[in-house]
């Protein structure tokens, strides 16, 4: 039920912060992680595995994207993602060693099961992370980790995403110890998972300035979406989640693309979001902006900290609260995702069921 909510994807935005409490719940204890959440045969597995092939579809396949970042960053292992559709039907090197990890809220999307029983016999092993207990992808790979994030009803993904990130997360710790990860530095990024559920819950109270921003949107016809390195593939997720419940088109760019060729799209009909962090990245992602500006184009920006960028006139800044920075995947969807929650309510969609899409992808 709906409770006090009026669409059920607003009733599970709101859900997270829980959410982040039950996919950690039992997976973790004093600071490290615990393997067996992956089942009794996980590690001898894990010792083996050599390379990741992620394949997914959708919101599922953007967080499989994500996880390519962390897989190379902290495991120092290849990692390779791919939507199902073209997985199935391509001719696809294995290399030995390969442990195949399938991501899937419902565990019945007909191109993720295709993939998987394409190659289950060619790879390692089968590792599915889903949110549905007993659904067909779980019962089919040899691995699982379940989501937790309970039953998800909108057709736009928003809790099973940040969930799904977390047990990437978990995965990434799982393969990073076995290749030089140190304690250290897993009991870290566990004591930073742990902060999620209390930082979600910050982010929830940005749900006013969002819902103030969302009106520059309602009439507009696109947007692009630009973010650098792991809030790239968030980019990609805030724009499918616009085009999905808003039908504004929408587009998501690394932001050093810009330059080669969507910088002719922008004039003041063309809303730009931004995410930027406070890394590295921070600086080139300014100057990226700064372009957008040069053209009219009207800034919208979530940013990481106080003092990496303020509003000015053209270019509006909502502000995330201060967090470790392996967070920032999860912390900059969730504004995201309020955005197209109240642009499509502007826009008197119907946002649980958006027209001609269904919640679970059966067919081909
Ligand atoms: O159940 P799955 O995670 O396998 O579903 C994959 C996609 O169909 C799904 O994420 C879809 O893109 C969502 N409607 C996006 O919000």
């Amino acid at each position: 039920e709906k409770g006090e909510f009026r669409h059920f994807m607003l009733k599970e935005i709101y859900e997270q912060p829980r959410v982040m409490q039950a996919v950690l719940e039992g997976r973790t204890a004093s600071g490290r992680l615990l393997e067996q959440a992956f089942g009794s045969e996980a590690g001898a597995i894990f010792d083996q595995v050599k390379q990741v092939q992620i394949v997914a579809c959708g919101t599922s396949y953007h967080a499989g994207m994500v996880a390519k970042y962390w897989i190379e960053e902290l495991v120092g292992i290849p990692c390779m993602v791919e939507v199902a559709s073209e997985f199935r039907y391509r001719p696809v090197v294995l290399p030995e060693g390969t442990l195949l990890l399938t991501l899937s809220q419902s565990g019945e999307t007909a191109d993720t099961l295709a993939a998987l029983r394409e190659v289950k016999d060619r790879v390692l092993a089968t590792l599915a992370i889903c949110n549905v207990p007993g659904s067909s992808l779980v019962r089919e790979s040899d691995l699982c980790l379940m989501t937790n994030a309970g039953p998800e009803i909108g057709v736009a993904s928003t809790k099973a995403f940040t969930s799904q990130l977390v047990a990437l997360m978990l995965t990434t710790l799982a393969l990073g110890r076995r290749h030089g990860l140190s304690d250290e530095t897993e009991t870290e990024l566990v004591a930073a998972l742990e902060q999620l559920p209390g930082l979600l819950q910050q982010l929830l109270a940005l749900d006013g300035p969002i819902e103030q921003m969302s009106a520059h949107f309602a009439e507009k016809h696109h947007a692009l979406f630009l973010g650098r390195n792991v809030l790239y593939p968030v980019a990609m997720e805030g724009a499918l989640k616009l085009k999905e419940i808003s039908y504004i088109h929408a587009e998501a760019y690394p932001a050093g693309e810009l330059k080669h060729g969507p910088l002719a799209l922008v004039d003041k009909e063309m809303p730009v979001v931004a995410v930027a962090p406070r890394n590295g990245m921070l600086d080139k992602l300014k100057a990226n902006l700064q372009e957008v500006k040069a053209r009219g184009g009207e800034l919208f920006v979530f940013a990481g900290c106080e003092e990496s960028v303020q509003s000015e006139p053209g270019m509006q800044v909502i502000h995330l609260p201060a967090q470790p920075s392996i967070l920032d995947p999860i912390a900059f969807t969730l504004p995201l995702q309020l955005l197209s929650y109240h642009v499509a309510v502007l826009k008197g969609t119907d946002v649980d069921q958006p027209r001609n899409l269904a919640k679970s992808v059966t067919v081909e």
